[in-house]
């Protein structure tokens, strides 16, 4: 009877703490010429955290800034995939928010991670997610000197696609058998190649709760600025535009991004502002909802529960 009482108030104990731990984690990927420890960076974070009651940090990838732009992209996203895994608290699942080319990252990690923590809710902010057709501008840091030689070389020669993170989704629309052919990161990302699509990326990218897409109406960095949807220039001309719905990324399904829309999965939000200037208003109106993930807490706590009951 004392021992079956203590059983019962160890359970108890037990759900109590599932339930004030529900509350799913968030990691945020910079984008590049960026490093957590820089005010922007380590701001955001904590911002969002303070808005939404979610507990979320900055993930780096090796020395921040300079591997930012002369890591390729793979690599970059192998990196993540192993520190995830290796972080306690995200292996119950955790969601993304993602800046610019950390987008990029982040779905490598949601698409590419063999038995990684299960991704939720993706928050993505002015992601090249179809490419660009030109590469940003450096700017003055000392490894810029050796990027910017990268640049003027043939973008989809080996040693660029090796040393120089953007040259993996830089897609010239008039060079598309070029880039299918060398590219190394975004073909394989966006299972581009016809026979080499691979459908465990399509399953992963698939199973996510929801997709934020956030792209700003002045972002004259990711051109063109519907990149952010997946919208961009159809093969072999800079004009027409296409609209996400109209590539066959989409119309074919590639990726998945067909089923998460049709499921209505995908919001597809366009805010003012240049590139990730996002009013406060508009992070709580876009953002902040999905890191508080009321459904996914809740069927979280039910699989726990019948867990704990099956013990
Ligand atoms: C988050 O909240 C703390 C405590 O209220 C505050 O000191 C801090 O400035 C806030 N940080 C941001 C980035 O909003
Ligand atoms: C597809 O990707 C998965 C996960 O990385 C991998 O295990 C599998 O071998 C790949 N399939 C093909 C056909 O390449
Ligand atoms: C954003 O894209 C639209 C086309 O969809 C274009 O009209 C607009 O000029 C672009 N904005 C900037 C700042 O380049
Ligand atoms: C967007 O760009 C236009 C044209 O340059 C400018 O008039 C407008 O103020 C900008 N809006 C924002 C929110 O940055």
């Amino acid at each position: 009877m004392g021992k079956n009482r203590f059983g019962v108030a160890v359970a108890v104990a037990f759900l109590a703490l599932i339930h004030v731990s529900v509350s799913i984690p968030f990691v945020m990927i910079h984008g590049i010429s960026a490093e957590c420890s820089d005010k922007t960076n380590s701001n955001f974070p904590r911002l969002l955290t303070n808005l939404s009651g979610s507990h979320g940090f900055c993930l780096e990838i090796g020395n921040g800034k300079s591997d930012s732009w002369l890591m390729p992209l793979s690599k970059q996203a192998e990196i993540l995939c192993d520190k995830v895994k290796n972080i306690e608290e995200l292996r119950q699942g955790y969601n993304i928010v993602a800046r610019s080319q950390g987008n990029l990252i982040a779905r490598g990690l949601i698409e590419f991670c063999d038995n990684g923590p299960k991704v939720y809710n993706y928050i993505s902010l002015a992601g090249p997610h179809a490419g660009i057709s030109s590469v940003p501008w450096c700017g003055k840091g000392i490894w810029c000197v050796e990027a910017d030689k990268l640049i003027e070389k043939d973008i989809y020669t080996e040693y660029v696609q090796d040393h120089l993170a953007p040259s993996g989704y830089i897609k010239i629309p008039t060079a598309i058998t070029k880039y299918l052919q060398s590219s190394k990161y975004l073909p394989k990302l966006n299972n581009e190649i016809p026979n080499q699509r691979n459908a465990t990326y399509k399953d992963r990218f698939t199973s996510l709760q929801n997709l934020v897409l956030v792209k700003f109406q002045n972002d004259t960095v990711i051109v063109p600025n519907d990149s952010s949807w997946f919208g961009f220039y159809s093969d072999g001309a800079n004009q027409p535009l296409l609209s996400a719905q109209q590539t066959k990324l989409y119309t074919e399904d590639w990726i998945g991004l067909k089923t998460l829309d049709v499921a209505g999965k995908v919001k597809f939000v366009s805010v003012p502002g240049g590139h990730l200037r996002m009013a406060t208003s508009d992070i709580v109106k876009y953002v902040v909802p999905y890191l508080q993930n009321q459904p996914s807490s809740i069927q979280r706590l039910n699989r726990e529960k019948k867990e704990t009951l099956r013990h």
